[in-house]
């Protein structure tokens, strides 16, 4: 495979102080479609996420319990696991920061900083943002009023003895980094953020913390010290990569996060990977890719929170799947996500309408018309390919416009959809339906539907990613049996030459099945909550 890639993403290691919500959720489902478009396009992926579990909020919460930190860790590690099992999500590792593979890495990667000198014992007073574990300068504290600028609670004056990374010492090779790389930060605004505060200047990060308990990662060489949790977070990424057998994946291409995190990501990442470079046992850690940071999940305008009872998390999330199907929930987390600069707000209403519209109404009902009208006046099979012809010219068309997918490659949900479109506007421009009524056109009548099926299956191709199980189904129905296998067990696909125009061959048979969207009506409406519909033509 010529253009075979290698393909390592990331998503944030969540914390584990609470369960997963609808932002973890988000960023991991909208990164699982990432790696199945480019497993589909045949690149070698490697895809990671996992917990971030030595923060203190972590220590705060377990204690509420009644546990110790480790005991509450497991259990909202397997909670993170399990949910992102049940939401379809496919992740080759899972890292937990309290692994030992982790400690050890960490412990050697901050030990050659301190003999590098990029890593040294000094004194801090300062700020610190204990609800981000975030040290905060004393310039932007001022300007947020003394109160976290994430989340707005209020800053703790910090006097302490720790190690700090030389981080000021790496400004000129990050503006630089920024310049020779625009698109190391995406979307461009959030880049444009990072820049503005670069130039503010950038001072070295405490990187210990002393007499902060046993949960942690220990200094090397310093054991009365915790390594900082977001210099151990971050190093999660590499960690997964050190096995012999791994470093291939390395550097990952996209570390995908909100942004929230961007300031790690974008700065003190970079700044940490070059220091480590610069060092004889790390000389392996180029510099990913890029970060992308998209926006939040809100709902009416504001943060969600347990306490404004506007939060959705996994209760909520099952309740859609419950009734939509997961297909539905991924399909509107990533079409209808914060993926660009601004925040989206959550709305059932908004939920159902695009279910109805673009899954019941469009894929589903193209679906319908196209296969039944198959069975109807075609036996269930396709006599003949249709090399040429109008809908083909159009579907060609769509398909070539893979530039519009975006940075991450995401639109091309958009793209399938709209194909589907094409053959529904195709069987309304063309009415096979009338057409079927005198035998003298059934030859037409063959290719109409050729065309209509075979536009089916190369939407297929773009809307996997978004709606596996569905697609999954619909190459079942098909015949595509070579997509399955390939695919099955995280297999890699064959996309450009699965995407040329006459991969249906010649007497290929369709099975209808039933509705692949039964179509949504409000539980008030008819008394059940969702009700199969949708005839042909
Ligand atoms: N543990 C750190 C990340 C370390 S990465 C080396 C952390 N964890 S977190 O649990 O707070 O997760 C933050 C991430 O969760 C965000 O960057 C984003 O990916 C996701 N989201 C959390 N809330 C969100 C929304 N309301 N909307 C969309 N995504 C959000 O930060």
């Amino acid at each position: 495979m010529s253009d075979a890639a290698r393909f390592y993403l990331t998503t944030p290691i969540y914390y584990v102080n609470d369960e997963p919500h609808i932002g973890h959720v988000f960023t991991t489902t909208v990164a699982d479609a990432i790696a199945r478009a480019r497993r589909l396009a045949g690149d070698e992926v490697f895809f990671l996420t996992g917990t971030d579990e030595h923060a203190a909020k972590v220590v705060d919460s377990a204690a509420e319990r009644g546990l110790t930190p480790q005991q509450w860790s497991d259990r909202n590690a397997q909670a993170f696991r399990a949910a992102f099992g049940e939401f379809g999500i496919q992740t080759d590792d899972f890292i937990r920061t309290s692994e030992e593979r982790h400690k050890r890495f960490v412990r050697e990667a901050i030990a050659a900083l301190v003999r590098s000198g990029d890593v040294y014992l000094g004194d801090y007073e300062g700020w610190y943002d204990a609800s981000q574990e975030e040290y905060v300068s004393e310039a932007r504290a001022e300007e947020h009023g003394f109160l976290s600028p994430v989340t707005g609670k209020p800053l703790v004056r910090k006097q302490e003895q720790n190690y700090f990374f030389r981080l000021s010492a790496y400004q000129a090779r990050l503006q630089q980094l920024f310049e020779q790389q625009p698109d190391f930060v995406l979307p461009s605004a959030r880049r444009n953020e990072v820049l503005g505060r670069l130039e503010a200047g950038l001072l070295d990060v405490p990187i210990s913390r002393r007499g902060a308990g046993d949960w942690g990662v220990r200094f090397p060489g310093a054991e009365d010290h915790l390594i900082y949790v977001w210099i151990d977070a971050l190093l999660s990424y590499t960690t997964v990569c050190a096995p012999a057998e791994r470093r291939r994946f390395w550097p990952a291409q996209t570390h995908l996060i909100a942004k929230d995190i961007l300031w790690f990501h974008a700065v003190i990442w970079p700044a940490l990977l070059l220091a480590l470079r610069a060092t004889p046992d790390f000389a392996w850690l180029a510099l990913p890719g890029g970060i992308y940071a998209h926006s939040f999940w809100i709902r009416d305008g504001q943060k969600m929170s347990k306490s404004l009872g506007n939060f959705l998390g996994l209760a909520q999330l099952r309740e859609l799947v419950a009734v939509f199907g997961l297909d539905a929930l991924r399909w509107f987390l990533i079409t209808q996500g914060p993926l660009a600069t601004v925040d989206s707000d959550f709305s059932h209403a908004r939920f159902a309408d695009v279910y109805n519209a673009e899954l019941a109404n469009t894929l589903g009902n193209a679906w319908n018309r196209v296969s039944n009208m198959t069975a109807r006046y075609l036996g269930g099979r396709l006599p003949r390919v249709c090399a040429r012809g109008e809908l083909r010219e159009r579907a060609l068309a769509i398909l070539a416009r893979d530039a519009e997918d975006g940075p991450l490659g995401v639109g091309r949900a958009a793209r399938g959809l709209e194909l589907v479109r094409a053959i529904d506007a195709h069987i309304d421009a063309t009415a096979p339906f009338r057409l079927a009524k005198d035998p003298a056109n059934a030859e037409r009548v063959a290719e109409i539907l050729y065309e209509c099926a075979e536009t089916y299956r190369l939407a297929s191709l773009l809307l996997w990613p978004a709606l596996p199980a569905k697609m999954e189904e619909v190459w079942r129905r098909l015949g595509c049996r070579e997509y399955l296998e390939a695919l099955a067990g995280r297999g890699r696909g064959r996309f450009r030459e699965w995407s040329r125009w006459g991969g249906l061959q010649a007497g290929s048979e369709i099975a209808a099945g039933g509705a692949l969207f039964p179509r949504y009506q409000p539980a008030d409406a008819s008394g059940a909550a969702a009700a199969a519909g949708g005839g042909p033509a």
